[in-house]
């Protein structure tokens, strides 16, 4: 970064941009993500642009109350942090994102394929969700989820939308088992030409470990990353009984992450979850499924009060949060607009991207003439005809079940 350069930064958009001059490309290369032409990663970018405001001239309101409840949690804004299983961000990992999320008066997500314990990061942000996969034994699964437990986890984010797709047009990027002097000295042109990212982690003499603790076998090390993925890959995929299974040990609510089909939503309700996320894993997992903001109104239509309907996948202005609370969710989760920040700033950064989106959502709600978030509804939006998508059941005609639609993202300057 330029000595002269403010940390502040004004948009999300700012942030990637920071984040992309100061990670190495590797790092960089696995926060973007997605997975096969990208037609998902932008749709789920490209659907929130295509929804408009239709703002009053008159009438504001001079105090806004944007907090609401997560879970029976109260937060300042319907903003939560997703799980995000990512490595060499910043020395400081989901610990300084947890902060954040406590300074900004939210609650923090947890992935287990995470960088920092979750002892540490429910001792930063007391409301912490912890989020876990299908893997493992069920000896294995019963001890993680026992120990978030024990660490005072308030949640338990489910996340089973992962089918494995890998591969992507514009390449994936290289990224080593372990860090150890041979490889530093391999990756050396990738990380060389990014100083500051290096001197975050030179300061504190350390190198990033690549591992994830949250996944640790009593008496033995923590496995790393692969280690942990290759686990994943042979545990055979989980049945709504499992989900019902889970929520045995865990004794507490359950998020089930990765819905966006309606009869998914209804069986989620039937096997007594608490909350669902509509996602598609930030359009990193099956490509040309539709962006989730399409088919949250269908699913949040089906499923109504019985249980709490958040939404990720795309959100990266305040704006984008009104329009998902007008369609139908309560809160929504954030994944790579958090990750832009704390390259670009570390806790100051993740802070930054929660004030901006704060703004952002308080702008909306301003000039929608509401005087609390829980007014956002369908009317304050121009939704173009054909917009939503449905399947699985809902008003499928009105909501035509076709893919995404949006263009290969290869030729998308912002990357
Ligand atoms: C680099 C990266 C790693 C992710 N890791 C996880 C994970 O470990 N667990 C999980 O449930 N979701 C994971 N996700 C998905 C996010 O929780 C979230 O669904 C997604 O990022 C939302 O889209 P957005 O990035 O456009 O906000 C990951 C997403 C990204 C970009």
């Amino acid at each position: 970064m330029p000595i002269f350069q403010n940390p502040w930064f004004e948009t999300v958009a700012e942030a990637q941009r920071r984040a992309k001059r100061v990670l190495p490309s590797s790092v960089y290369g696995a926060l973007i993500a997605g997975s096969e032409r990208g037609t998902t990663l932008d749709d789920n970018l490209a659907a929130f642009a295509e929804l408009g405001f239709m703002p009053h001239v008159v009438g504001h309101h001079g105090e806004r109350d944007l907090s609401t409840t997560v879970l029976g949690i109260p937060v300042s804004m319907p903003v939560i942090v997703s799980p995000t299983g990512v490595q060499a961000v910043h020395p400081d990992g989901e610990v300084a994102v947890a902060r954040a999320a406590k300074n900004r008066g939210t609650i923090m997500g947890l992935s287990s394929f995470a960088s920092k314990s979750v002892e540490e990061v429910t001792a930063a942000n007391e409301n912490t969700f912890f989020q876990v996969y299908w893997t493992g034994t069920k000896e294995q699964m019963t001890r993680r989820i026992h120990r978030a437990r024990e660490a005072g986890a308030k949640a338990l984010i489910v996340t089973t939308d992962w089918s494995f797709s890998n591969g992507r047009d514009w390449g994936s990027p290289a990224i080593p088992e372990k860090l150890d002097l041979k490889t530093m000295v391999k990756f050396a042109p990738n990380v060389l030409p990014h100083p500051s990212w290096l001197l975050r982690y030179a300061k504190r003499v350390e190198i990033p470990d690549l591992t994830v603790p949250n996944l640790k076998e009593p008496g033995q090390d923590a496995p790393t990353f692969f280690g942990a993925y290759g686990e994943w890959l042979q545990t055979p995929p989980p049945q709504w009984e499992d989900i019902a299974w889970i929520k045995e040990q865990w004794d507490g609510p359950i998020v089930l992450k990765g819905v966006t089909r309606v009869d998914d939503a209804k069986r989620a309700v039937d096997v007594g979850v608490d909350a669902i996320s509509v996602s598609n894993h930030g359009g990193n997992d099956l490509d040309t499924q539709p962006a989730t903001i399409r088919v949250l109104p269908a699913i949040a239509e089906a499923v109504g009060d019985q249980v709490e309907v958040y939404l990720d996948g795309g959100i990266r202005r305040g704006g984008d949060v009104a329009k998902a609370l007008a369609l139908g969710a309560r809160a929504v989760l954030i994944g790579r607009a958090y990750l832009w920040g704390l390259a670009a700033n570390g806790q100051a950064g993740v802070e930054n991207v929660f004030d901006i989106l704060r703004g952002g959502l308080d702008s909306a709600v301003l000039g929608l003439a509401h005087a609390s978030v829980h007014e956002l509804g369908r009317d304050d939006l121009v939704i173009p005809a054909g917009f939503e998508r449905a399947s699985g059941g809902g008003d499928a005609e009105a909501r035509e079940p076709v893919s995404a639609t949006s263009s290969p993202r290869t030729k998308d300057p912002r990357y």
